[in-house]
């Protein structure tokens, strides 16, 4: 099926592979991506029309990291890098962007804007999240919506945590369930993302609890009725 967006087809398939299960692997997550890379910024911004405001959720958690000029941050599942210029005003051109994806495609996306843009402070880094080695020690680590896909994702909080600064923050802003009434309303909203890939499954994951297991965690917000939540952690001063 084929939406017209001005001179743009959007195409949403609605015959996917990984539908019938709730827990999609790697390999789909990378296939659902490698197709979705195109238009990804396109449809991003049409989640608007319902309400879902993309763009402050994402200066919410990017003001949330405390970043100064000259820091390092790390964003892990940067897709086609939809934080960069956001992350480079609190950094500068003195400070530095390393983004990790494991699909190629999104990290084609990343490379164009970094080019375009002649952004000469941004490292880009194919690889699983899991695997991801964090460089000695870093100022602030972000994922935005991207989390929730790991299997692994306490391990990669717990890392990127330990590869904080004294006073380093790891921001993360992604989906969840509702607590209240509001999550019977839950498979709607599951419908609505499930282009995406995710499901009640992905968003039962808790990555909130494993920052307060290995971070001082700051109080967390809600928004979009509790279906998105923007969680952050603090490394100790003396670390
Ligand atoms: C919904 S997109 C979010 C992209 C970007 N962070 C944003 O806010 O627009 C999810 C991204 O997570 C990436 N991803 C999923 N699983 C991953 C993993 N295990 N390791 C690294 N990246 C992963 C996907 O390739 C995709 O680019």
């Amino acid at each position: 099926m084929s939406r017209r967006a001005g001179a743009k087809v959007i195409r949403f398939e609605f015959a996917m592979p990984h539908r019938a299960r709730a827990i999609i692997t790697k390999a789909e997550i990378t296939n659902l991506y490698r197709r979705r890379a195109k238009n990804y910024d396109l449809a991003a911004k049409l989640y608007n029309l319902v309400g879902f405001r993309i763009d402050s959720y994402r200066e919410l958690a990017i003001d949330s990291l405390h970043l100064k000029l000259g820091d390092t941050v790390v964003d892990i599942g940067c897709g086609t890098g939809a934080n960069f210029s956001r992350l480079r005003e609190r950094v500068g051109q003195d400070g530095k962007i390393i983004g990790v994806d494991s699909t190629d495609a999104m990290l084609t996306k990343v490379r164009q804007r970094v080019a375009q843009r002649r952004w000469r402070n941004v490292e880009l880094v194919q690889r699983d999240a899991a695997a991801y080695q964090f460089p000695g020690k870093v100022d602030g680590v972000i994922s935005t919506f991207a989390i929730i896909y790991v299997a692994e994702f306490d391990d990669v909080i717990r890392r990127g945590s330990r590869a904080l600064n004294g006073g380093g923050r790891l921001v993360v802003l992604d989906f969840k369930l509702p607590n209240r009434w509001i999550s019977r309303l839950a498979p709607l909203a599951v419908v609505d993302t499930l282009p995406w890939g995710l499901s009640k499954e992905l968003a039962s994951r808790h990555p909130w609890e494993s920052i307060a297991k290995y971070m001082k965690p700051m109080p967390m917000r809600e928004r979009y009725g509790g279906f998105v939540f923007i969680a952050v952690g603090e490394q100790e001063e003396n670390a």
